[in-house]
């Protein structure tokens, strides 16, 4: 069993009672419009600033302890947040220095959200105090159960305070030796050396924007910043409620900050998921969503995470908002309990009359009552959630893991040369994620410092950049018996993205692969290559490594080009493992067919003997197996022995049809 926060699932999401002060008697149909729809925990405060501390050190705390009282009451928990996430008028009036600059060095005006200096401890200290206020006033609130700290942290700013941070941090990084950076930075080139850190400044389209070491340090640095914010923040909290659980809800795939860094310093992992549901795409999205939960559960092993915000409706920042159908709310919110979620939130609770996000779902509408399409759905899932307490705390346990590692993000998007319009990082790594997830085999989705040992292959899509030691660690978990699989462009550079010598992949890769790669070829849209492998013939789409192999097997050869007959895919025999290199992309069916020679070959079982259609997704968690259909019609299953549904309680077998949208969560009789 994992670390449990709460005895139940969490079913609620963003509350802004704030926004209607003026009519309280809204409060009170809240309460009760959350009782009905059973939710039991509300996420109070995210912008709550302005009207907590109306100027400087004029608190009004009335109207929250009003809300905190009435949620207690009712029996709906409170995740109360800090709000530094969008400050006062007042406070950016009086201290500049607290709003963002940009890469041209011009200050932002007062406005938006999320336009704060990293670094200004003027605003540190605001939000210190800020914190330390609600600490005080709530830390026996009853409510109280969890922190939400900021919102959503992003972005970067490059006012004077914080190109000098960057500077002190680039020395400590650096050892204070500028001809370490130099070196590292490989400044020789362009005529770029430094004399002092004193001379360097962040990237900007107006400066350095092609030194991808000072990229990697700045998006390093960017993080940690973030991180030291963070830790300010929490930094009171930590000292009046030491009990109470802090988390900061990450962003998707928001690239600029090292979410595998920053899980290590919050209590609880959570994370807001908005995927384009009913444009055609919902096999996709729902892979792409799957791989992100099993991606943030990876980052703190062991523990649930929380889903912090998804629509219960339609969000309002696309370019065309569809309206998804019933039921696609319900099934993704049982993907999010399958891959480990204990909690089911919303953004948001009720539509405010005015703002950017009036016509933003939410679980009330501006007709103010329960009779909507919407209520009801939301209604209906959170009796489901009521069933399914047993899941909560629960592990979810993979034998595979597939490495989708954020510096390596970076470092893929960063270089110049090759096929400088198709990275792909992301979708690469969820097209090796797939044949996985579709075969019913858990995975695990970790960065290159994780333990391999646990698992019995582990999955390496364009791994490019090798941390020091990731090396060694490939090499000993293929010796000890386990099996690795690697592409094209694997092992290349180092953190600071400088090439690797000695020919690729890297060292002693070469040996454990049995490979070593000569060239790389770079593929036009409208000029794919060939490649065989198993008697099919694939597309050679964008990127492909010319390799050699010496020593290992052939399992393919290109059909095109003037590297037509050379090896493409190879297995090699290394101590007790096995590890093999697909040296090429294609954007069909490879991976997955790969993969099923791969699964056979190395009897990696799926988590459990129920065959699985197309579309139909199965994820094991704890006890309970949660089998789920996103495709656009009903499908059927056949269990393979007696099992217990775990909502009904009823026994089933034999044939099930799951419905548009059904699911069905079972565990062994
Ligand atoms: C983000 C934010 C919320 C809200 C939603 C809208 O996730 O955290 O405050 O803006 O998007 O989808
Ligand atoms: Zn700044």
């Amino acid at each position: 069993m994992a670390k449990k926060f709460f005895d139940h699932i969490i079913h609620g999401g963003d509350y802004n009672p704030d926004q209607w002060i003026k009519t309280p008697e809204i409060w009170d149909e809240d309460m009760r419009l959350m009782k009905l729809a059973h939710i039991n925990s509300a996420t109070v405060g995210i912008f709550s600033w302005a009207a907590i501390e109306r100027e400087e050190g004029v608190y009004d705390f009335e109207w929250l302890d009003t809300i905190l009282d009435k949620m207690h009451r009712n029996g709906i928990s409170a995740i109360l947040a800090t709000p530094s996430g969008a400050r006062p008028a007042w406070l950016a009036e009086k201290y500049s220095e607290v709003l963002r600059t940009d890469e041209n060095g011009i200050r932002n005006k007062f406005g938006e959200r999320h336009n704060h200096c990293l670094t200004s401890s003027i605003y540190r200290e605001k939000v210190r105090n800020i914190n330390r206020k609600l600490a005080e006033r709530y830390k026996n609130h009853p409510a109280l159960k969890m922190w939400h700290i900021s919102n959503e942290y992003s972005g970067e700013c490059h006012c004077a305070l914080c190109c000098e941070a960057f500077r002190k941090w680039l020395k400590e990084y650096y050892h204070n030796d500028i001809d370490e950076l130099n070196f590292k930075w490989w400044n020789g080139f362009w005529s770029h050396s430094f004399n002092s850190f004193e001379q360097i400044n962040p990237p900007s389209g107006r400066g350095e924007s092609n030194t991808t070491g000072l990229y990697l340090a700045w998006k390093r640095f960017i993080t940690d910043s973030h991180i030291s914010f963070f830790e300010n923040e929490i930094a009171p909290l930590r000292e009046i409620t030491p009990d109470i659980p802090v988390t900061t809800n990450f962003m998707r795939r928001y690239n600029g900050i090292d979410y595998q860094k920053f899980a290590g310093h919050v209590d609880l992992v959570s994370w807001d998921n908005y995927p384009a549901w009913d444009r055609g795409k919902n096999l996709g999205e729902a892979l792409e969503a799957a791989f992100l939960h099993d991606f943030f559960r990876s980052t703190k092993f062991g523990q649930p995470f929380f889903l912090m915000e998804s629509t219960p409706s339609l969000v309002n920042w696309h370019d065309v908002n569809k309206l998804p159908k019933s039921g696609i709310h319900e099934l993704a919110s049982m993907q999010a309990i399958a891959h480990g979620a204990d909690s089911i939130q919303y953004f948001q609770w009720r539509k405010g009359r005015g703002g950017d996000e009036k016509f933003h779902g939410a679980v009330v509408d501006h007709c103010g009552h329960e009779n909507t399409r919407v209520f009801s759905n939301v209604t209906k899932l959170g009796k489901v959630l009521e069933k399914l307490g047993s899941a909560v705390g629960t592990e979810t346990a993979s034998r595979v893991a597939v490495i989708y590692d954020w510096e390596n993000g970076w470092a893929v998007s960063s270089f110049c040369g090759y096929n400088n319009i198709h990275r792909d990082y992301v979708k690469e790594c969820i097209k090796w994620y797939a044949p996985f997830y579709k075969r019913g085999i858990g995975v695990d989705v970790i960065s290159m410092q994780d333990d391999f040992s646990k698992y019995d292959a582990v999955i390496a899509p364009f791994l490019y950049m090798l941390k020091d030691g990731t090396e060694e660690r490939i090499e000993k978990y293929v010796k000890n018996g386990g099996c690795f699989v690697a592409t094209y462009l694997t092992g290349i550079v180092d953190s600071d993205d400088l090439c690797k010598l000695g020919g690729f992949p890297a060292g002693n890769l070469k040996k454990v692969f049995g490979v070593w790669c000569e060239e790389t070829d770079s593929l036009p849209e409208d000029m794919p290559g060939k490649a065989e492998f198993n008697g099919k013939v694939y597309e050679v789409n964008h990127i492909c490594d010319i390799i050699h192999t010496n020593g290992a097997k052939v399992l393919g050869k290109y059909k095109s080009d003037f590297y037509n007959g050379q090896p493409c895919v190879t297995e090699n025999a290394f101590g007790k493992g096995k590890a093999y290199y697909a040296a090429f992309r294609n954007d069909s069916d490879f991976a997955d067919d790969f993969c099923e020679m791969f699964i056979k070959c190395n009897a990696i079982a799926p988590d459990a003997e129920i065959p699985l259609g197309d579309g139909i997704f199965l994820r094991k968690r704890g006890n309970n197996i949660f089998i789920m259909n996103f495709n656009d019609d009903e499908r059927d299953i056949v269990l393979d022995k007696e099992y217990t549904n775990v909502i009904t309680c009823e026994t089933v077998c034999g044939k099930i049809t799951l419905p548009v949208c059904g699911y069905i969560v079972i565990k062994q009789c």
